[in-house]
């Protein structure tokens, strides 16, 4: 058979292990040739294409990239686009079609399906999100990346006594962030499933610092939400050709947020696009090429309309449709590993947990009716127990606290333990 390759969407570690996979293997055990089409969907709509044979793929298994190049074309916006990705099949003498993308790519495999075209899709994206399939390759190598990052601001955070918030990507889902928040040791991870109350993220870490520890990890998704405010936090409005917004911009929003009203010193790194450069880990190499091995035998199996996908450990194959309907979300288990983990605010608002409060009624002596008296070490409060029972409102101020940048840490330090 002859059988054309293309990548597209955001490019990720990996993609040059699919290849090479189904080149090999297509080439080794079924006599098939290749042609490779060019910047994704692009490549189809202008017949622009490449020779895919044993030599092209050599040396890419560790390569990250991809050796088709892609891009965010969306044929089905274009006009005739579709007809005109057949045309190049029927030109090029193409038997059948794989298609390694997310949903965004797969989502015109799907269409082109449905116009009679023989595609097999293969779940990439760092972002996690495809339905159908346990992980999409990338995200392993994604996640590493982040955690190394985590570790690596976590020395200069403690350094310093500071509050970093690192910024990840991961579009409207929030596996990268949660992944590599559990694993770097994050003390608050948030993710776009469940938007955040910015007083709250204060008020833990405060809680965190009152007890002795006077640094504090952030990990924000990209595409995480003020509960308070509207919308996404974007870098322009201008959206790509499948209706996706970038993103991006919300570490540093929340950075100020958390400095105004901690008066603890925040900085902010966001890891942009080295997520998704560089060499695939083990285990995206080993996940890519069996996705790679799946694709092809998927195609002499005639299963088309379908993409290769990870259940449990065995590779099977899933409807394109059933991939493409709707992103998969963090799941309630996960988001339950991190509330074990992670202190809860609330429960230690009434429990009775020391929080460093600032509150302007109490130090000049006229404590709120039913706190405990107040303990002031050089100028921070100490405060015992917030309330007598659940619902008394505690105050957390939202103002800076009153003290000089360089003063903070020695402050800091005056600070007990619990
Ligand atoms: O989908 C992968 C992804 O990296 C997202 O996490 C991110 O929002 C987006 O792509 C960035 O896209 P671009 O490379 O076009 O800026």
């Amino acid at each position: 058979m002859k059988i054309g390759i293309l990548t597209g969407g955001g490019d990720c570690p990996g993609l040059n292990a699919v290849i090479r996979a189904a080149v090999r293997k297509g080439s080794f055990h079924y006599d098939d040739t290749f042609v490779g089409f060019l910047e994704g969907w692009r490549g189809l709509v202008e017949d622009k294409s490449m020779q895919l044979d044993l030599q092209a793929v050599a040396g890419i298994l560790p390569r990250g990239g991809t050796i088709l190049r892609t891009s965010r074309t969306n044929p089905a916006k274009k006009p005739d686009g579709l007809d005109k990705c057949i045309a190049t099949l029927k030109k090029n003498n193409v038997d059948a079609l794989i298609a390694i993308g997310g949903d965004d790519t797969l989502s015109v495999a799907t269409k082109l399906y449905d116009k009679g075209v023989k595609v097999v899709g293969v779940p990439k994206t760092i972002d996690n999100d495809l339905s159908g399939t346990d992980f999409t390759f990338g995200f392993d190598t994604a996640v590493n990346i982040v955690t190394e990052a985590i570790d690596r601001v976590h020395t200069t955070a403690e350094a310093h006594n500071r509050v970093m918030v690192v910024e990840v990507m991961g579009r409207d889902a929030g596996w990268i962030a949660i992944y590599s928040g559990i694993a770097g040791g994050a003390d608050v991870i948030l993710i776009p499933e469940q938007p955040f109350d910015v007083d709250k993220v204060a008020a833990k870490i405060r809680m965190r610092h009152g007890r002795g520890r006077y640094f504090s990890i952030v990990v924000v998704a990209e595409g995480a939400k003020f509960a308070a405010k509207d919308g996404l936090v974007t870098q322009s409005g201008e959206k790509d050709e499948f209706g996706h917004a970038r993103l991006g911009g919300i570490g540093n929003t929340l950075a100020q947020e958390i400095e105004r009203r901690t008066g603890f010193e925040t900085r902010t790194v966001v890891l942009g696009h080295i997520q998704r450069g560089g060499s695939p880990t083990a285990f995206d190499r080993v996940l890519a090429t069996r996705y790679g091995l799946g694709a092809i035998d998927m195609v002499h199996r005639s299963e088309f309309g379908r993409m290769a996908a990870l259940r449990g450990n065995k590779i099977i194959s899933v409807a394109l449709a059933e991939a493409t309907g709707t992103n998969r979300r963090v799941d309630q288990e996960m988001m339950d590993a991190v509330f074990g983990i992670l202190e809860d605010v609330e429960k230690e608002a009434v429990a009775g947990a020391v929080l460093v409060l600032r509150c302007p009624a109490v130090l000049t002596g006229s404590s709120p009716s039913g706190f405990p008296k107040p303990a002031i070490h050089d100028g921070v409060l100490l405060q015992g127990p917030m309330g007598t029972s659940a619902g008394v409102p505690a105050t957390i101020s939202q103002e800076p606290l009153p003290f000089a940048q360089e003063d903070r840490g020695k402050r800091a330090r005056g600070i007990r333990e619990d």
